[in-house]
């Protein structure tokens, strides 16, 4: 285990298989269909992979990066568009994946931002979803595992950057960041 962590809570073995569940999960409703993922840069990078590998159903990947976050452990309520889609997404089915949703900022402004632009259906995708710290309600449709509220990082979750490389979820000890 990484020095800065408090404990693992989520093992790689763990993740791989609520990537096969998830993907299942969205196979079975998108029988016949396409999808378009998008995905939130930087976090959902290893979690995106994981579902790329195990989906069957016919797909296009793309990628957006928004923060609401400056760099400390809260969420600020401002979302901006640093990266846009690279293509159009109307009259597509996107699935948006994300690592974790937390106060649900983020996606409140995405659904949004993705009806606007005449989506066919909008769904999402998390790997983490952490209940208690909703600000605003969201309709989470694939959810990997709920989590308690307390900070955590690995596998493409950051602190200030760092430990996306990890290939587990971790809880960081709170000495890092106060
Ligand atoms: P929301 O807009 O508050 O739902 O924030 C979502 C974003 O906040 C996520 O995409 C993460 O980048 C970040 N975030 C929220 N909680 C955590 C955490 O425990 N660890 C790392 N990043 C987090
Ligand atoms: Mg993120």
């Amino acid at each position: 285990m990484h020095k800065d962590l408090k404990e693992i809570l989520i093992t790689e073995e763990e993740i791989k298989e609520a990537a096969k569940r998830l993907a299942a999960q969205i196979d079975r409703d998108y029988e016949g269909s396409e999808i378009l993922f998008v995905g939130l840069l930087k976090g959902s990078v290893q979690i995106m992979a994981d579902l790329l590998k195990n989906v069957q159903t016919k797909c296009k990947v793309d990628f957006m990066c928004v923060s609401s976050y400056g760099s400390g452990t809260t969420s600020t309520g401002r979302v901006n568009i640093i990266k846009d889609l690279s293509e159009p997404i109307d009259g597509m089915n996107v699935v948006i994946v994300e690592d974790i949703i937390d106060s649900g900022n983020t996606l409140s402004f995405i659904e949004k931002y993705f009806a606007a632009k005449n989506a066919k259906s909008v769904r999402i995708c998390t790997l983490l979803n952490k209940p208690s710290r909703r600000e605003v309600e969201i309709n989470v449709d694939y959810v990997g595992f709920d989590v308690p509220d307390e900070f955590v990082v690995g596998y493409g979750l950051d602190y200030r950057e760092y430990y996306r490389n990890l290939p587990y979820i971790g809880v960081l000890k709170p000495e890092i960041y106060s």
